[in-house]
């Protein structure tokens, strides 16, 4: 049982030794290309309702599409439900249509971004270098990243995993430790019904804790690294209950109050 009473913000300078017991689980939404302003004021109104509200819970973050974002932060600003973007541009401004950049997250009230998504990577053809400027230029508008890879099904059955974990992970040393949070998602989990077993994914988890040491030393005891791929309330625990398993990226089971509740009641029983 990990504990995590004490846990210092995850932003917060690390003046003690990171300890692998004081990563605070995070439990984070990823809406994807669904919803509306009025279903995501709604969902917030049903989560706030039952969702832990103590220094020991779970954090929380809701990744709305971007138009969702303000009308989200009507709701959800003062609460323990943090809000994110799905992707961000890497400048500040400039003639990029169709992206937004990581300061117009933050004045809608954005303290989170998830970059580098699979379905970006398909796509859109974000890549490696492009994910890590993103990355980068989220960290230096003051928010914090949730950094996804993950392999495809076609690398799995080649053997591939643990190389293309490396090659996606490389990348990430570039980045402040403290405000990173890494969500691993093998691509054939997602959207499939057909989540990784909880071995499977503690042993890509593992991988991924040493490749974080290689690059960041002692820091990488203290980064969380979520899970992502068709986690349901039936599974969520188990996949909780890994060592390197930190907290989960929930797409599908996200949209619905009482199935992204049971998952989060699953992250702070673990
Ligand atoms: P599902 O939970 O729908 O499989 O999606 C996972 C995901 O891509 C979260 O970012």
């Amino acid at each position: 049982v990990r504990r995590w009473s004490s846990w210092p913000a995850p932003s917060s300078p690390a003046s003690l030794p990171w300890r692998s017991d004081m990563r605070r689980p995070v439990v984070a939404a990823n809406w994807k290309m669904h919803g509306s302003c009025a279903t995501v004021q709604e969902f917030l109104e049903a989560l706030l309702e039952r969702v832990p509200q103590n220094a020991e819970a779970p954090e929380v973050v809701l990744c709305p599409p971007y138009t969702m974002i303000a009308a989200a932060a009507v709701v959800a600003t003062a609460s323990p439900v943090a809000l994110g973007g799905q992707s961000c541009h890497w400048e500040e401004k400039g003639a990029f249509t169709g992206e937004v950049a990581p300061g117009m997250l933050v004045e809608v009230g954005a303290s989170w971004v998830i970059v580098g998504h699979s379905e970006r990577r398909q796509h859109f053809g974000e890549s490696d270098d492009t994910a890590l400027r993103r990355a980068k230029a989220a960290q230096q508008a003051g928010l914090r990243v949730i950094y996804c890879l993950g392999e495809t099904l076609e690398q799995r059955d080649g053997g591939e995993t643990f190389a293309v974990l490396e090659r996606q992970s490389s990348v990430i040393g570039a980045l402040e430790p403290a405000g990173v949070v890494v969500a691993y998602e093998p691509v054939w989990a997602i959207g499939t019904g057909r989540n990784a077993s909880p071995e499977q994914a503690q042993e890509a988890h593992a991988f991924l804790r040493g490749r974080l040491r290689a690059l960041w030393g002692p820091a990488a005891e203290g980064v969380r690294l979520l899970y992502g791929g068709s986690v349901k309330p039936d599974n969520a625990q188990a996949l909780m209950r890994q060592p390197d398993v930190d907290g989960a990226l929930v797409g599908g089971a996200s949209l619905d109050a009482v199935s992204f509740l049971a998952i989060i009641q699953s992250a702070a029983t673990v």
